[in-house]
């Protein structure tokens, strides 16, 4: 069983959620690859995805609604599942909000959609990026909560190999 795990981060928090979810897999006896979705060129061999993007201005990356775009066919053939890095507090566990997964993806069969809480560090950020994060009412600190993505990455082992 070989996952494809992309993430599209600016600032290492979705990183740093697509590390701890591919560490638990991997304890978990699953393979698999994590990867920048702007370079893949090809998933074939991939048997599941798990597709990861922080969240600016209430979009996912160009990069990762693009790869959802360039892979839209590959994808609709294969178990998938999507994580949103953010700091505002959407309901968890539901495609509810298409600004932010994007349309795109949202013509996939996402078996699980999940908004986990990310980081905001000013020192991290220049200057224009820490005006629209604070008027965006964003509060200093680090609520990555990796009990919350290992329970999640659990519930996607339990699916992949029935255990
Ligand atoms: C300029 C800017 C815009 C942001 N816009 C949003 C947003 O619309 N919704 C949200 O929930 N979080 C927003 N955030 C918070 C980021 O999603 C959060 O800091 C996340 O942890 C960033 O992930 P990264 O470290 O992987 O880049 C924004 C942050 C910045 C700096």
């Amino acid at each position: 069983m070989r996952i494809l795990l992309t993430s599209s981060s600016r600032h290492g928090s979705t990183d740093e959620i697509a590390s701890v979810i591919a560490e638990h897999l991997r304890a978990g006896g699953l393979e698999v690859d994590v990867k920048r979705p702007e370079a893949v060129d090809d998933v074939e061999g991939y048997d599941a995805f798990i597709l990861g993007s922080a969240i600016y201005m209430t979009h996912w990356t160009q990069e990762a609604t693009d790869f959802t775009k360039r892979f839209l066919m590959q994808l609709s053939t294969k178990p998938v599942w999507a994580f949103s890095v953010g700091l505002s507090g959407l309901p968890q566990g539901k495609i509810s909000d298409p600004q932010r997964i994007g349309p795109v993806l949202l013509s996939l069969d996402v078996k699980n959609h999940v908004t986990f809480a990310g980081r905001f560090d000013p020192t991290r950020l220049n200057l224009r990026e820490r005006t629209i994060a604070r008027l965006g009412g964003a509060t200093e600190g680090d609520n990555v909560d990796a009990e919350a993505v290992r329970a999640w990455a659990d519930t996607i082992r339990a699916e992949l190999t029935g255990a």
